[in-house]
């Protein structure tokens, strides 16, 4: 038994060890609203993120010395961005609390500012966008551009304007944009090319992984992600320049001297810039361990999801995300499959068939940006640059994001976060508990 997992591998059934997502609704309350009794279901193992003990005794013994900050350079920070940067090609690294701290730099380093417009997808986690508004610049939403939900190059070129700096991507769900396509709009247009990995870590594109091809790359390596530190982030990047300014907004005092050696910035060294958005050391064990075995990791997840697709995809009117050529999956966030109208349940029918049946599906939590107040003018009145910049972006985003609606409306979540087990026997539940839905409905 792990103990970072103290409820064990023996703690099955996530209803009950209290480590649920918040934002998840049990299936007896949604039978119950209807008045239903919910089958307890297939026996789920622990959520992802799970350790194991070689890491949680590491991390023991930090706690146990007092290891748990770093305000120098210490070998567990230099190894773990030593080794993100070397997976993924790049010259530099920057370990960082969080995905959305990662951004927030990526944007400054580039010296996005009040008034520049920024091209985002619609669909997308709010983070993606939302530091923009703190710089006081404005996203222009580009919607999905087909079933992947990933933005098109052609869509996000006709959003260009004299005042665009960058384009920023996320490749939505692990499956990678089109990053040739895009890195041709953004080179005729002389525009920064942003990644965000958060939800693709270990994925390709055209042999490359994720994280290689932007000027800068984002991951979070927190939450649920599967490289997780608890929290953390990682920005990737080959510009000496936009690394030192990242780094002069996260960090200070040693870290920025240890790693910083531009002339111009030796004033700032001490300082920073106003940020203090270092990594753990505990969290930057724990996120190597993930980092250590990716490609084991992306093995089982790819192999149980990729199944639990395929399967779903025989039954009428579902589904899977289709996957490009050229394109391999690695980690899946939120992994949905499409419910179409030839379907006889509504995605939200079948989303209560499942869980009627104490099956973990629901609607995804990542949802089009366009439908948030802050994307629709209501601003916060504590900063007049953030609420020009909130106001100037519900103006240019007020229009329709048809492809992207639809599509959020269609998608179902599959449990990929209970899919790291090897050849998990969930894939198998899921599929019979789903065949006895339509089973049912056909003879209804
Ligand atoms: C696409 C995307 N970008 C950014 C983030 C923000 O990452 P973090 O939660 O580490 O701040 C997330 C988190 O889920 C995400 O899904």
């Amino acid at each position: 038994m792990s103990p970072l997992n103290p409820a064990g591998a023996d703690a099955r059934g996530i209803g009950t060890t209290g480590r649920t997502d918040a934002r998840e609704t049990e299936p007896t309350d949604r039978a119950n609203a209807r008045g239903t009794t919910a089958s307890p279901g297939p026996p789920h193992p622990l959520e992802w993120p799970v350790y194991d003990d070689g890491v949680a005794a590491r991390v023991a013994e930090l706690v146990t010395l007092g290891r748990t900050f770093d305000y120098d350079y210490g070998p567990e920070l230099a190894e773990l961005e030593r080794s993100f940067a070397e997976r993924h090609g790049r010259a530099h690294a920057l370990a960082l609390t969080s995905g959305t701290a990662g951004l927030l730099a990526a944007y400054f380093a580039l010296g996005i500012g009040p008034g520049d417009e920024v091209i985002v997808p619609d669909l997308t986690f709010f983070s993606t966008a939302s530091p923009l508004f703190l710089l006081g610049a404005v996203p222009v939403l580009c919607d999905a551009g087909d079933a992947s939900g990933n933005v098109a190059a052609a869509d996000v070129e006709a959003l260009v304007t004299s005042r665009t700096v960058a384009i920023v991507v996320t490749h939505l769900w692990g499956h990678s944009c089109d990053m040739d396509a895009l890195r041709a709009v953004a080179d005729r247009r002389g525009l920064a090319l942003v990644e965000d990995c958060s939800h693709a870590h270990g994925s390709t594109f055209r042999s490359r992984p994720v994280g290689s091809m932007g000027d800068i790359s984002v991951f979070s390596v927190g939450g649920r992600k599967l490289i997780s530190g608890g929290m953390g982030g990682m920005l990737l990047t080959d510009s000496e320049d936009v690394f030192a300014r990242a780094c002069l907004l996260t960090n200070f005092r040693h870290r920025t001297d240890l790693t910083i050696d531009a002339v111009r910035y030796k004033p700032f060294l001490l300082t920073g810039l106003g940020g203090n958005f270092r990594i753990s050391t505990p969290g930057a064990v724990l996120a190597q361990s993930h980092l250590d075995r990716l490609d084991e990791l992306v093995e089982r997840r790819v192999a149980n999801m990729s199944a639990l697709a395929a399967g779903l995809g025989e039954l009428p009117g579902v589904r899977p995300s289709p996957v490009a050529e050229g394109v391999t999956m690695g980690a899946w966030y939120d992994g949905v499959v499409e419910v179409t109208p030839e379907c006889p349940f509504s995605r939200d029918g079948l989303v209560v068939a499942g869980q009627e049946r104490g099956l973990k599906v629901r609607a995804p939590a990542t949802r089009p940006l366009h439908v948030f107040p802050l994307f629709q003018g209501t601003a916060p009145d504590w900063s007049p640059q953030v609420a020009a910049a909130v106001r100037a972006a519900s103006a240019v985003n007020d229009r329709p994001f048809p492809r992207s609606t639809e599509l959020f409306a269609r998608w179902m979540k599959l449990p990929v976060n209970f899919l790291w087990e090897p050849n998990s026997p969930l894939v198998g539940a899921y599929l019979d508990a789903f065949d006895d839905a339509f089973s049912m409905a056909r003879t209804a």
